[in-house]
């Protein structure tokens, strides 16, 4: 027999772009007793994450997503509103610098983000909350402020014409990161003022630092020394874990945050405060 553990109707989505570790901790923390929508580029993925989630008593659909495809976006954001009020967007698909070229870093984890923020700018219920993961990172290569101003008002289709992103941006896959990680910011910002404020919803921007997760696991092993010597100069002295991202998350997603929008949350463990500080510098 197969059983039915929850006979309410109309509930809340929850509908995560990439179902990897932050974003899977993210969604067990807000999720319970609410519709969850898992996009992931990869199946196996899907299988694994849905199939762990559902058998802990959560109410999981999949659909394949690719982030870098707006069309398979927008089908991504239509199906969470098939499924009922939208009330909560996570987007955690991304590209470390050692996994991926300038081009697969801008295209994702920027022009990607960008195409999800604009679609659920569509379909978010009243009093929903949408959160990206942008990084530390977006720290540490400060953007002039006029290059700011300019890339805060570009349509996303447009991000990659612009000569900072093409010149700058385009050099290495370190500086495609620390930029489009920071536009992050900006994206949210653009949005809280414009299509998300217009649905009464809000959206914000994580920072995180360090996170012991498979994804850094690739990072740790390109530049293993680099990140030991971060982890060494900041005041938490030890890496994070996703859960502790998703209890930021779910404040951000929250009822008790319903002022803030438009903002990012930097959770770092100090990392960026020893660079400030002069106690730690990048090499
Ligand atoms: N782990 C860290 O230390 C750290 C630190 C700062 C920021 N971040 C950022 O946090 C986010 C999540 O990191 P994580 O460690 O949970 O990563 P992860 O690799 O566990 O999860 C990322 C997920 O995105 C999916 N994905 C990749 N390309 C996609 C695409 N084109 N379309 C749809 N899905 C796609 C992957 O299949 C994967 O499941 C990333 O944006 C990363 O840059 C991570």
């Amino acid at each position: 027999m197969s059983m039915i553990f929850d006979r309410s109707e109309n509930k809340a989505v929850v509908a995560l772009i990439g179902a990897g570790s932050m974003g899977t901790a993210i969604v067990r923390r807000i999720a319970t007793g609410k519709k969850i929508l898992l996009g992931d580029v990869s199946e196996a993925v899907l299988e694994r994450v849905s199939n762990d989630m559902t058998r802990c008593g959560y109410d999981v659909e999949t659909m394949i997503v690719n982030a870098l495809d707006k069309d398979s976006v927008e089908a991504f954001a239509r199906q969470a509103a098939q499924l009922g009020p939208v009330m909560y967007f996570v987007d955690t698909a991304g590209a470390s610098p050692n996994q991926a070229s300038p081009e697969h870093i801008v295209n994702l984890d920027m022009i990607g983000t960008g195409y999800a923020v604009d679609a659920f700018g569509q379909v978010m219920a009243a009093g929903g909350a949408g959160l990206l993961i942008s990084s530390q990172a977006a720290y540490m290569y400060p953007i002039p402020h006029e290059v700011e101003s300019q890339l805060v008002n570009t349509p996303t289709v447009q991000l990659a014409q612009v000569p900072f992103i093409r010149d700058v941006a385009m050099q290495n896959s370190g500086l495609a990161y620390m930029i489009a990680k920071r536009v992050n910011h900006l994206q949210a910002q653009r949005a809280a003022a414009t299509t998300w404020r217009e649905r009464h919803a809000r959206i914000n921007t994580i920072s995180p630092g360090v996170v012991v997760t498979p994804l850094a696991y690739d990072e740790f092993n390109a530049n293993g020394e680099g990140y030991q010597r971060m982890i060494d100069a900041s005041a938490a002295r030890r890496a994070g874990t996703s859960d502790e991202i998703a209890e930021a998350a779910a404040f951000l997603l929250g009822e008790h945050a319903a002022f803030i929008t438009g903002t990012d949350l930097l959770i770092d463990g100090g990392v960026i405060a020893s660079i400030r500080a002069g106690q730690y510098r990048l090499g």
